[in-house]
């Protein structure tokens, strides 16, 4: 079961409007980016000659395909929303790469090509909301490694015995356009394994004021049930655990109750060279 991308009465969709998802999210993205070719040297078999060849499922904006390009990668991205393919295969031209973009779903993307690392970070991975399709794109994104490259994979983890709701609340801005960004999580349901999610961008710019909000639901896990889910898919082994400090002088075990989790999954040999 794949999340439902239609926004519900009175609400509208945050990545329909990539702008605004693109100024929240880019604080972390050169530190993500340098974190990426820092665990692929760390844990990967495999040579970084000129450049890798880097897949990101659920792209987005492309912040991430954007800085990867500019050290020097080949990068190819996929994603559900038509305008979030869209931000990112202008931005991508604009600083003269070749786009590599495809509009495609998690648990069903096939493409004709292999890669040397694939990634999908900030709980995105979480929009699967059940174990055959979280499963299946584990298996997809295997399909598409060579044999030694990594998948790094990073979301929230869920404390089942939290009752509270949690806020976070950030701001950005870029030239001229200020947003505050408010992402509520209610406590998570351990039976039907889902959190509602709720995120409102309060968006100012040319002296106009908007507001868009956005609700959907995650898919949770512990560390308990990251490990089951990873030993259905024997092609991937996990090789390394990190938070979302993208520090790799800080490894971490996969354990609960930790909030966040970038799991390095690898490709094991001898397959789908
Ligand atoms: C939190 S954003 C992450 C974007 C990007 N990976 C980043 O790090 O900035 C989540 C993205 O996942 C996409 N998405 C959600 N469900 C998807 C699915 N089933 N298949 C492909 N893309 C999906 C959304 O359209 C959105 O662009």
């Amino acid at each position: 079961m794949v999340q439902d991308r239609l926004p519900g009465k009175g609400e509208e969709d945050w990545y329909n409007m990539p702008l605004y998802y693109d100024i929240v999210f880019d604080q972390d993205t050169s530190s993500e980016a340098e974190f990426l070719e820092h665990v692929f040297a760390l844990h990967a078999d495999r040579e970084n000659g000129n450049g890798l060849e880097i897949l990101e499922p659920a792209c987005g904006s492309g912040r991430l395909l954007h800085a990867l390009s500019s050290m020097g990668h080949k990068v190819t991205g996929f994603d559900v929303s038509p305008q979030m393919i869209e931000f990112s295969k202008k931005r991508l031209i604009a600083a003269g790469y070749a786009p590599n973009l495809f509009h495609m779903e998690m648990d069903s993307f096939e493409i004709p090509c292999k890669f040397d690392m694939a990634f999908c970070l900030v709980s995105t991975f979480k929009y699967l909301l059940d174990e055959k399709s979280s499963r299946a794109h584990l298996q997809r994104v295997a399909d598409h490694l060579k044999s030694g490259a990594i998948y790094v994979l990073g979301f929230h983890l869920s404390n089942y015995a939290n009752r509270e709701s949690q806020r976070e609340e950030w701001q950005g801005s870029r030239k001229g356009t200020e947003v505050d960004c408010i992402i509520d999580s209610e406590p998570p349901d351990p039976d039907a394994r889902l959190e509602q999610m709720q995120c409102v961008l309060n968006v100012r710019e040319n002296n106009d004021k908007k507001t868009v909000r956005t609700t959907w639901q995650f898919r949770t896990y512990d560390a308990q049930q990251v490990r089951d889910l990873l030993s259905s898919v024997p092609d991937l082994e996990l090789v390394g655990c990190y938070d979302f400090c993208y520090d790799v002088n800080e490894p971490r075990e996969l354990e609960s109750p930790w909030e966040d989790v970038i799991l390095v999954l690898k490709k094991r040999n001898g397959k789908n060279e």
